[in-house]
């Protein structure tokens, strides 16, 4: 197996300073709220991965259909030499592009979980040992380097994870995207979609817990990280359908009224009675949104495809 490299594109301790101002500001203000990028420490991505194989999570399954259809499709638009995948996690499914590429020379994967990275990169590697991997551990929501590989680029962003961004930052999100392509590279943009409550709620609140482990492991982090002492079994997981904002949102619920110390940061925070902490959001798309928010970025949308129930689409979109 040939090795492959991996760079950490942030500071060495910017991460732990990341996590220390996303936790002072969104335990001091009403409501509370967490960024979801904290979720994934090598637990939560295990988590994240026992997700995708729950019968009521329906995404991965969807568009793992449609990545199974429309790989040569996409090979044949694109031309790709580099992939860069954002949130790239286990890379599981994009094997099955990885395989449709006839001329991929590199493929980058960027995720701010080192041991996403390290574990997939390996499991790629034993398969495809002439592929150039070269990890980047990093946050794609901050203005991303990537190495110097041949063109044309395809950028991939899948598994729905765009809509784990707020609204203002999916506009910057896409534009920073955007910044990364010539004028004739491609995105490739996974988007889960809007559909009846029941289906979507049951995704996020599965019937084993495992959504709700995953839910309560950002307080694992926050205990580890920076010395807190939350206790899991005082809150309880919340997924609830906004129908205004058409997003499902994750919460923790504390059961009573509680103090938790924050010993790291000095910070002593008061839960009230059912006090909810929101700590996702996940968004679900139509086919006009999504091309008008990449349209704003520069990106023309070329392809849309679902998967054959219709739940999850998958838009290819060329760098004007
Ligand atoms: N693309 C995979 C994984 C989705 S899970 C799939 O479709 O199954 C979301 C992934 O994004 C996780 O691996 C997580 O570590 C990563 N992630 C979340 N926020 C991030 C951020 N701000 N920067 C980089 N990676 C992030
Ligand atoms: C990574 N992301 C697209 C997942 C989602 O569906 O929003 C994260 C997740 N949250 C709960 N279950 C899965």
């Amino acid at each position: 197996m040939s090795p492959f490299l991996m760079t950490r594109t942030l500071p060495e301790h910017a991460t732990e300073a990341d996590l220390r101002a996303d936790v002072l500001h969104g335990l001091t203000r009403t409501p509370k709220a967490l960024p979801p990028k904290w979720f994934y420490d090598a637990r939560g991505s295990e988590l994240f991965e026992e997700i995708t194989r729950l019968p009521e999570y329906y995404p991965t399954r969807a568009e793992r259909e449609i990545l199974l259809a429309r790989a040569p499709e996409i090979a044949d638009a694109t031309g790709a030499r580099t992939l860069v995948e954002l949130g790239s996690g286990s890379s599981e499914k994009t094997r099955h592009l990885i395989e449709a590429l006839p001329g991929l020379h590199s493929y980058v994967p960027v995720d701010v979980s080192e041991s996403a990275l390290t574990r997939a990169a390996e499991a790629l590697l034993a398969d495809h040992p002439g592929l150039s991997v070269h990890a980047l551990i990093a946050d794609f929501t901050r203005g991303l380097a990537l190495p110097g590989t041949p063109g044309p680029r395809l950028a991939a962003f899948l598994g729905g994870t765009i809509g784990n961004l707020l609204p203002a930052e999916r506009t910057a999100f896409l534009k920073s995207v955007r910044s990364l392509l010539s004028p004739g590279d491609a995105l490739l943009l996974g988007t889960d979609l809007v559909k009846d409550e029941a289906t979507l709620v049951a995704a996020y609140d599965d019937a084993r817990g495992v959504t709700a482990a995953f839910n309560k492991n950002v307080l694992a982090v926050m205990n580890r990280e920076l010395d807190a002492d939350f206790e899991p079994d005082d809150f309880d997981h919340v997924a609830r359908w906004d129908r205004e904002q058409e997003w499902i949102e994750m919460r923790l619920r504390a059961r009573t009224a509680l103090t938790v110390k924050i010993r790291e940061l000095d910070l002593v925070v008061h839960f009230e009675a059912g006090e909810e902490m929101r700590t996702e959001v996940s968004a679900k798309f139509r086919q006009e949104g999504v091309r008008a928010e990449l349209a704003g970025a520069g990106l023309a949308l070329t392809q849309w495809w679902t998967d054959e129930a219709g739940r999850f689409a998958l838009s290819l979109a060329t760098a004007v």
